[in-house]
């Protein structure tokens, strides 16, 4: 059985599921936060202690100004409702990727992070406005920066994702099969699952199949 310490999931599927059933992409985003809160109970569940969340890519901005700001002011509003909660559960939330939003919500952002920065059952990375590449760009100019060498430590301790375990098992539902820039240094050996199911209609369920099978898995890592 293979141990699972780090989930990270794209969430796709989001804008399709909303048209096919409200008839509104943004009904969608709705729709795929109460997917987000029943995915954290499980992964707690299943005592896995790192759930990394692609909510906002460096490439999303080039969409309506107008889902943009629907999206923002839900992940604000869930924010202001649930950080208590969530602190008192004992999680950690941080946030990767650049953090140039609304004073308002980059000062929430902030709040959450340092509020939860003790917990320790489980950590939530929310990746917003995050782009791999733009992460690993950043992780080289810090190593010139500091006249160290290039080495695979090196970028991963300049890395957002320093301090923790690179993924085991990368799930992306929506039916669509690429990394759309998310960790692609990060997931080097993970084990990928392309799931047909749109992000609002992904259930508990199907997340403990995929955790079932993951833990079947023999991973190699370049041995036999
Ligand atoms: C993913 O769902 C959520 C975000 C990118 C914010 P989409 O909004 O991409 O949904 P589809 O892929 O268009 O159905
Ligand atoms: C990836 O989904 C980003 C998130 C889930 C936040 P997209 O819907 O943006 O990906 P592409 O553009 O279809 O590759
Ligand atoms: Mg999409």
């Amino acid at each position: 059985m293979n141990p699972l310490k780090h989930v990270a999931i794209i969430m796709d599927g989001n804008g399709r599921w909303g048209i096919k059933n409200k008839n509104s992409r943004n009904a969608g985003h709705k729709a795929g936060l109460k997917t987000v809160e029943k995915i954290i109970k499980q992964t707690i569940k299943n005592k896995i202690k790192f759930l990394t969340l692609f909510a906002f890519s460096t490439e999303n901005w080039k969409r309506p100004k107008k889902e943009i700001n629907y999206l923002f002011n839900l992940l604000e509003n869930f924010l202001l409702n649930r950080i208590e909660e969530l602190h008192k559960q004992n999680i950690k939330l941080k946030i990767l990727g650049v953090k140039n939003f609304s004073p308002q919500l980059n000062k929430l952002l902030n709040y959450c992070e340092k509020k939860t920065l003790k917990n320790s059952k489980l950590q939530i990375n929310l990746a917003l406005n995050y782009g791999s590449k733009s992460e690993l760009v950043g992780a080289f100019k810090k190593i010139k920066k500091n006249k160290k060498n290039i080495s695979e430590k090196n970028i991963s301790r300049n890395l957002q994702t320093k301090h923790m375990p690179d993924p085991d098992l990368l799930i992306r539902t929506g039916n669509t099969k690429r990394l759309s820039n998310f960790l692609l240094w990060q997931l080097a050996y993970a084990e990928i699952f392309f799931e047909k199911k749109l992000w609002p209609a992904f259930t508990p369920n199907d997340y403990d199949r995929v955790i079932r099978e993951f833990k079947t898995i023999k991973r190699n890592f370049g041995k036999i």
